[in-house]
């Protein structure tokens, strides 16, 4: 139990006790151990900073969701992971220099700093790219500074190469490229819309909106650029695109079915899962016939939804015509005290990243380890874009208070309020999702360059 071991290193405890209960019990021991768990839960409760601080967040995501009317919009409640864990320096994936227009093995852009760029960042602007939702236009939301918009994500061994929206035509043309995953993936797939967006002439561009659904599509180049919600990967009771229940969750942890038939033939795929697992350390699901549900370990219940993916992946991706990539976890800034000891805030009023190290206690290492491995267990392949580090040090890069609910912008009280209302989960646009783009069009090219 590594993370039992490192949360012995965090000053404050934990944000739930450490379970020590064993699957391989019977149920109702497995029921009686969490009923005495939740009791500890409670009983730490009033003393427990992490979980006040959780609170807010909390009470913003029940204001916020629930709502029937916008499309598409989420924001998830989160619980930290046990541990606190600086930044190790490991052998990352290798991947390229570039070297003018040629791409060369040896560097991992994963590892790097940000770099203050206001000549080229950022790469498009709110006002420019109509597809934008209110929920990240942070600017016209009322937040008084836009430098979170001039950082470059600079690779420590190499540089990225610049994203070139008609060379990502190029590679795209007659193709369908689909992020699936909950709403922080769905702002990748805004991002990549707006990157794309002022290089195709009006009337040979559209966006449709069919839950659960996004749908880009680019005429001239047959391209079609989708956004498909599915927040576990797995089916769940909160697959409904548009009118989902949010504190409650079940998962069916041995089904894809419901969604995959939407990924059949994709030619790139990019999956992302993570935020709507993390509410509590447990959580309700079934495996194997529907009417057993039990609860299930988080970590356990990941691994087990993982893995029915990775067997859908090995049954229906052709390597040789499909690409598939899976983006690591997208940090939370929650807790101020975590980058500033002493504080008590959250990312509200954040004006620069982190310079490193840093690693907050949201990103949980043991889900890290389950995607590690399931990958490595896989036998076709699947870049892992692991965006997690480098989006640690953006504490201030999120929506915060320069957000909506229920389809409205904050009120004054409520922006007046960021101990509470402060969203530091999702991402402005422009803004990190850009980076992540920045990457996956990298590997693309990477791809593009040595294919024959
Ligand atoms: C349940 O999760 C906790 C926290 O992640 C972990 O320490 C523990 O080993 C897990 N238990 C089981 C039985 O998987
Ligand atoms: C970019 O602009 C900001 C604000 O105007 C300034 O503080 C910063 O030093 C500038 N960065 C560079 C590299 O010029
Ligand atoms: C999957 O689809 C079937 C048929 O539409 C539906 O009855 C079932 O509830 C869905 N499963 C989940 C978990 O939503
Ligand atoms: C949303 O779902 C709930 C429960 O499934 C239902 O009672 C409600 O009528 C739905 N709302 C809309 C607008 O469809
Ligand atoms: C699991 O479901 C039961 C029954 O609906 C509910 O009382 C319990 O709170 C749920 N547990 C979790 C961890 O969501
Ligand atoms: C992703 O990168 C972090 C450090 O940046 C590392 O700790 C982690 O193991 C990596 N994840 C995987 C699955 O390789
Ligand atoms: C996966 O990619 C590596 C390096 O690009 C390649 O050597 C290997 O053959 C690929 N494996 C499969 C199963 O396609």
């Amino acid at each position: 139990m590594p993370f039992t071991k490192l949360a012995t290193q965090v000053k404050s405890p934990p944000p739930f006790p450490p379970l020590r209960f064993s699957y391989s019990n019977t149920f109702i021991i497995l029921v009686i151990l969490i009923l005495q768990s939740l009791k500890m839960v409670k009983t730490r409760l009033p003393s427990d900073r992490q979980i006040q601080a959780l609170f807010p967040i909390a009470l913003v995501s029940i204001l916020i969701l629930g709502v029937a009317r916008v499309v598409v919009d989420h924001l998830r409640s989160h619980h930290g992971s046990l541990a606190k864990v600086f930044f190790q320096r490991r052998a990352g994936p290798r991947v390229f220099i570039t070297e003018g227009d040629r791409i060369k093995d040896g560097c991992n852009v994963f590892e790097g700093t940000w770099v203050s760029d206001n000549a080229s960042y950022p790469l498009y602007r709110e006002e420019s790219c109509p597809y934008l939702v209110k929920q990240v236009t942070c600017l016209k939301n009322g937040r008084p500074d836009s430098l979170y918009q001039n950082w470059r994500w600079q690779p420590s061994g190499c540089n990225l190469p610049r994203f070139d929206p008609l060379m990502m035509l190029k590679m795209l043309r007659g193709k369908r490229l689909m992020f699936v995953g909950d709403s922080i993936h769905r702002a990748q797939f805004d991002s990549l819309v707006c990157l794309l967006q002022t290089s195709i002439p009006r009337g040979k561009k559209a966006l449709l909106r069919i839950p659960p659904r996004k749908i880009f599509k680019i005429e001239d180049y047959g391209i079609s650029i989708e956004y498909y919600w599915a927040p576990f990967i797995v089916e769940s009771i909160s697959d409904h695109a548009t009118n989902h229940t949010v504190h409650k969750r079940m998962v069916r942890l041995d089904s894809v079915a419901n969604h995959s038939k939407y990924w059949e033939g994709v030619d790139v795929l990019v999956f992302e899962s993570y935020v709507w697992w993390m509410y509590k350390p447990v959580i309700n699901a079934s495996y194997g016939t529907s009417f057993n549900v039990r609860v299930y370990n988080v970590t356990t219940a990941y691994r087990l939804a993982l893995e029915t993916w990775a067997n859908w992946l090995e049954a229906n991706i052709n390597p040789l015509t499909q690409k598939v990539f899976f983006m690591s976890m997208s940090p939370t800034h929650l807790w101020s005290w975590e980058w500033r000891p002493g504080s008590d805030e959250n990312c509200f009023n954040e004006m620069h990243p982190i310079q490193g190290p840093y690693w907050g206690t949201g990103s949980n290492l043991e889900i890290m380890e389950i995607l590690h491995s399931v990958l490595k267990g896989l036998k076709i392949n699947v870049t892992l874009l692991n965006i997690t580090q480098l989006s640690e040090y953006r504490k201030d890069a999120h929506t915060s208070v320069f957000t909506e609910r229920k389809g409205k912008l904050l009120t004054k009280e409520e922006k007046a309020d960021p101990k509470r209302f402060a969203d530091c989960i999702h991402w402005c646009l422009p803004g990190v999702p850009d980076a992540w783009n920045e990457i996956l069009y990298a590997y693309m090219l990477k791809d593009y360059q040595n294919t024959p």
